[in-house]
């Protein structure tokens, strides 16, 4: 189905499943364990051998030789392959760098071993005794350093390319001329996808066929990629991923572990698990990269913005990426003299890629500080200096509306809710004992992005529908929200829909990232429904056009049919995926919200604690109230996270994140979020897709941090403009105590 006209009437409108908040699907088998992940298919595999990743000890250079005598030899040991075996591997279209290193070193940790053993513990006790001399070569590992001769750079890894420098009209001349300025400089550090569930595979060939199970957002990415590093063809390889212990964007692109596993598996003949043990998710795999930004804003005295500036700098291993904090600069606020820029240094630090959010969320922690920071200077207060500059077109191209936009409305309702008119203008003014407190807000901003998706859907003569899909669930609903379409579309309850997800033997599908998962898999399902649908009503000899599909039935006039009969002489199959014309371009789909934050700050201590957060959302038809509120609280949390806590430490010497576990990298628990508020915009984006749905899941991270800076400057007086908002950063500066 090519969606290229605004979606009319259809089926989903009705809402009677879809809009209403469900139970995750998946959730009982969760529960009771009965939901295997990556690592957990002992019912498929009966006698794996275990896989343990050598990584290297230096983040550049060469390896200089191997010497495996003593762990070939080590009890329970089966094979082991190493670099010097390894020259034919290919490196997959989404890898910056080999997954398998040698004999030269990209970054700390790159696999340049795999040593499979009977048990996890022989594996890994090996592997401990694989003797590798390198020659160290001089690696370049300080972002701030290697900016100074960074070239400026295009290419967005979400949109498919930008020019290196985007103007519109003539930011300086305007600058120069504005009443009210700002030029401040905002750093963000790399983070960890830190997910719950490492990396983890079981391979099992049987001849030339490889069966993959493992954890990944992408099932065709993984798949073809997988094929090109060992050098097979993709029907080859079963590759299979039902569910996902979180991703977070880690989970994008193959990793090691597949190789690995797949490596291993061959050379010891038996099936291999593989885990990356929890140290290698810093260093092995890949992280958003840190940033340092630069934004200036002009405005006149009522708070018009005449002039915006966002440069972003970042690094990546050579022939990598930018990180792309300038997206939503683009396209958040009005101003007729604008410029975008972004610089890339080449660093040899692990490979900097997608996490959540990629671009906007690291973008709107600084340019929401600004934004704040601006609102000061002209005396205005933070939500009205934000509605003032709304815009209902691409600024950058005025004839391009967005095709919904409720910012304004976002702004308002959360202000009403939260009491921000409680709020005190001036900083540092609300005492509560030796709590320091303030409130502070954000814009939330994340594009939406369109995407083909696939699935197959069979009636069966029992009545039961079954959807199957590559799409994948991590950790996010997408079992619930699927049934939840099918059950819509066939008239059925959410009961009579099965949904198989997360395997190659079906239907590629959006899959999950970028927050797209969620409308685009949906709206695939969708296309095969309505193909599903005339099937059905041609053999019930109905029309298709007006037959009603309800209750089991489908009716069409004063003539009704119950649905199962359409499939009494065998099952009905239909396939189809949604795929997109040009509304996207002619349009701006973008998703919108606002976030509130109140924070204490102890005056003594310089610790701050969060005491309650709202967001609003508008982000088109939301398909499950209930996952997707899920989605806006995790997301709020890992906000909060990049605000306070969350950062890679790089040893600038020797090339690695040094907190590379969940002790030393710090993300909130449970204590740190006591109070958590979503509320969603009714909204259905005829532009979008059939669905009428966007992406919502990042866009509840989308201004947090900036949110939760702004709350403390509130508080305390004092601006911090380097994340994480730790308390060494304002403790001396704090005001003091009478
Ligand atoms: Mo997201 S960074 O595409 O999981």
């Amino acid at each position: 189905m090519k969606f290229d006209t605004p979606a009319g009437q259809n089926p989903i409108d009705r809402a009677k499943v879809v809009g209403c908040a469900h139970d995750r699907i998946d959730g009982p088998f969760k529960t009771t364990g009965q939901a295997p992940y990556a690592y957990e298919h002992h019912r498929h595999v009966g006698n794996p051998a275990y896989g343990y990743v050598v990584g290297s000890a230096i983040a550049k250079g060469r390896i200089r030789s191997i010497k495996l005598d003593a762990a070939k030899v080590a009890p329970g040991v089966l094979a082991i392959v190493a670099a010097t075996d390894t020259g034919k591997l290919g490196k997959g279209d989404f890898n910056t760098v080999k997954l398998f290193g040698g004999p030269e070193i990209d970054h700390y940790h790159q696999a340049i071993a795999v040593v499979v053993a009977e048990t996890f513990e022989q594996a890994r006790a090996a592997a401990a005794l694989v003797r590798v001399d390198y020659d160290r070569g001089q690696g370049r590992f300080d972002l701030d350093e290697a900016l100074k001769t960074a070239p400026l750079t295009g290419g967005d890894s979400n949109q498919g390319g930008a020019p290196k420098a985007d103007r519109t009209g003539s930011f300086e001349e305007a600058f120069a001329r504005a009443p009210v300025t700002l030029d401040a400089l905002y750093s963000t550090p790399d983070h960890s996808h830190a997910m719950m569930e490492p990396h983890a595979s079981i391979a099992a060939w049987n001849g030339d066929q490889l069966t993959l199970w493992t954890s990944s957002q992408m099932i065709n990415w993984g798949r073809s990629d997988l094929a090109k590093t060992l050098g097979i063809p993709k029907e080859k390889i079963r590759f299979l991923s039902p569910f996902i212990g979180g991703g977070f964007g880690g989970k994008l692109f193959l990793r090691t572990d597949a190789v690995l596993a797949a490596l291993g598996a061959k050379a010891a003949g038996r099936p291999v698990k593989l885990a990356l043990p929890r140290p290698f998710v810093a260093n092995n795999t890949t992280h958003r990269p840190a940033t340092r930004q630069r934004i200036r804003i002009g405005a006149e005295r009522d708070g018009t913005i005449t002039a915006i500036a966002h440069e972003s700098g970042s690094g990546d291993q050579p022939n990598g990426e930018p990180e792309t904090a300038v997206n939503q600069t683009k396209l958040l606020y009005a101003g007729a003299n604008r410029l975008t820029a972004m610089r890339l240094a080449v660093l040899d630090l692990p490979e900097g890629n997608a996490m959540r959010a990629p671009g906007e969320a690291p973008g709107l922690m600084a340019l929401e500080i600004a934004m704040d920071e601006m609102a000061e200077k002209l005396g205005m207060d933070p939500v009205d200096f934000r509605v003032r500059n709304d815009t209902q077109v691409d600024p950058e191209k005025p004839a391009r509306r967005f095709s919904e936009r409720q910012l304004i409305r976002c702004l308002r309702e959360g202000a009403d809710r939260f009491g921000w008119s409680q709020r005190k203008a001036r900083p540092g003014q609300v005492r509560d004992g030796r709590w320091l407190i303030g409130m502070g807000m954000a814009a939330a901003f994340r594009n939406h992005i369109n995407f083909p998706s696939g699935a197959r859907v069979r009636l069966s003569g029992d009545g039961r529908v079954m959807v199957e899909t590559d799409m994948t669930d991590i950790g996010t609903g997408s079992y619930t929200i699927i049934a939840q379409t099918a059950a819509e579309m066939m008239g059925v309850p959410i009961e009579a829909v099965t949904v198989k997800l997360g395997s190659s033997d079906f239907p590629v599908a959006a899959g999950s990232g970028g927050q797209f998962g969620a409308a685009n898999s949906t709206a695939g399902v969708y296309a095969a429904c309505v193909k599903l649908r005339e099937e059905v009503a041609g053999r019930l000899g109905f029309n298709s056009t007006d037959a009603v599909f309800e209750a089991g039935k489908v009716r069409s006039g004063n003539r009704s049919a119950p649905l199962a009969q359409a499939a009494a002489g065998g099952d009905l199959v239909a396939e189809d995926k949604i795929e997109f014309g040009d509304l996207g371009k002619t349009h701006q789909l973008s998703t919108f919200g606002s976030h509130f934050v109140e924070v204490g700050v102890d005056a003594y201590t310089g610790v701050t604690r969060v005491r309650r957060m709202l967001a609003v959302c508008a982000a088109g038809r939301i398909i499950n109230p209930k996952s997707a509120r899920s989605q806006v609280i995790g997301a709020m949390t890992m906000g909060v996270g990049s605000a306070l806590m969350e950062e890679l430490a790089v040893d600038k010497r020797f090339g690695f994140f040094v907190n590379h576990d969940l002790a030393g990298y710090e993300v909130p628990v449970h204590a740190d979020i006591p109070h958590q508020d979503v509320v969603f915009l009714d909204e259905a984006d005829d532009k979008a897709n059939p669905m009428k749905a966007k992406g919502v899941g990042e866009l509840g991270l989308c201004g947090v941090g900036a949110a939760v800076a702004n709350a403390i400057y509130n508080a305390t007086g004092v601006r911090v403009r380097d994340y994480p908002i730790t308390l060494e950063k304002h403790l001396a500066r704090l005001p003091t105590l009478a």
